[in-house]
């Protein structure tokens, strides 16, 4: 039987990282043969390796996004984290080698990672970046969706050694509640995208996951999950900007990581409000049972 699929390069971005790697999966299962751009192909496993076509290449590097999208139909794009000094100013980049991919090989349907607060355009840390790449993309003219993405439970594993301690440091509000998301839920709604590509323009979607979470409530959730205790515990930009220099980040990585809550937790409402369409399924209890409890 033929397969309505067997025409359509998907071109995925990332394919080893949190949400890329969901998205790959779904679309194996979906029987489609994606082409995966990614640096090193000895990352992915065997079995999903002979189901795709491999493109090895750098996305800070033109060339290898044009030669991975050379006839792609639909994109799924990520920037990868920059190492430059200037944050913004390397999200700026990847989105010009993003939307020149575009351009130049026609490709109809592109989605992007991007998370809340892109919206901001300004103001908002590294955010800004991803607003830079959002802005790119949309003055290709072809068809993007945005899908504005809430805080990753995956960043809590960076947060291990201080969790042990039982503690939970955040320059947030403790009582302030943001959308905390599972990556791979972004991952599932990228996918229904990418196969759908029934939609056109440019549209922008969020990515909330299950509720919205004070850091006081994600301690509480975490102790349950962990069987340990946890409390939150607020710190200042300068404490935060003195931890991050510890762990050897520029000034320009440091205030692009400030600026993300710097910018946020005041005067700040998103432009997507929470729907049944940007509301994701896992929990950050079960997440953090089934992913973090083995790593502590
Ligand atoms: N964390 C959050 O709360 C949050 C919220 C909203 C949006 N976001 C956005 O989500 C994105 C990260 O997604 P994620 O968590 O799924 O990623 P991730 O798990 O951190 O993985 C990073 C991926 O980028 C690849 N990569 C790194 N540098 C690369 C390069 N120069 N060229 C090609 N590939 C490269 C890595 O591949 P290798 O296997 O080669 O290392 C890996 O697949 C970022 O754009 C971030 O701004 C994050």
């Amino acid at each position: 039987m033929a397969h309505a699929h067997t025409d359509t390069k998907i071109v995925v971005t990332t394919p080893t990282g949190h949400v890329g790697s969901r998205v790959v999966q779904l679309l194996l299962q979906a029987g489609v043969r994606p082409t995966l751009l990614l640096r090193d192909p000895d990352k992915l496993d065997p079995h999903t390796r002979e189901r795709v076509d491999l493109v090895q290449g750098d996305q800070e590097e033109a060339d290898s996004v044009l030669r991975a999208t050379r006839g792609a139909d639909r994109l799924f794009w990520v920037d990868p984290p920059t190492p430059e000094e200037d944050p913004v100013a390397g999200h700026a980049r990847l989105g010009a080698n993003a939307a020149r991919a575009v351009r130049e090989n026609g490709i109809a349907h592109t989605v992007f990672l991007s998370s809340v607060g892109a919206e901001k355009r300004h103001g908002a840390g590294e955010i800004d970046g991803l607003a830079r790449t959002e802005q790119a993309l949309d003055a290709t003219g072809a068809h993007v969706l945005h899908l504005r993405c809430g805080y990753f439970f995956t960043n809590l594993a960076m947060e291990s050694d201080s969790l042990r301690e039982g503690v939970l440091s955040t320059p947030w509000p403790l009582d302030q509640a943001m959308p905390w998301v599972d990556p791979r839920d972004i991952g599932e709604v990228a996918a229904a995208r990418l196969l759908a590509g029934n939609w056109s323009g440019r549209q922008v979607q969020a990515v909330h996951g299950p509720e919205d979470l004070s850091f006081s409530r994600v301690a509480q959730i975490l102790s349950r999950a962990l069987g340990l205790r946890v409390r939150a515990e607020r710190i200042s930009d300068e404490q935060m900007r003195a931890a991050l220099g510890s762990v050897g980040l520029s000034t320009g990585q440091i205030e692009g990581l400030v600026g993300m809550s710097a910018g946020l937790r005041e005067d700040f409402t998103p432009e997507q409000e929470r729907s049944v369409l940007t509301t994701t399924p896992t929990t950050l209890a079960g997440w953090a049972h089934a992913h973090l409890r083995p790593v502590l």
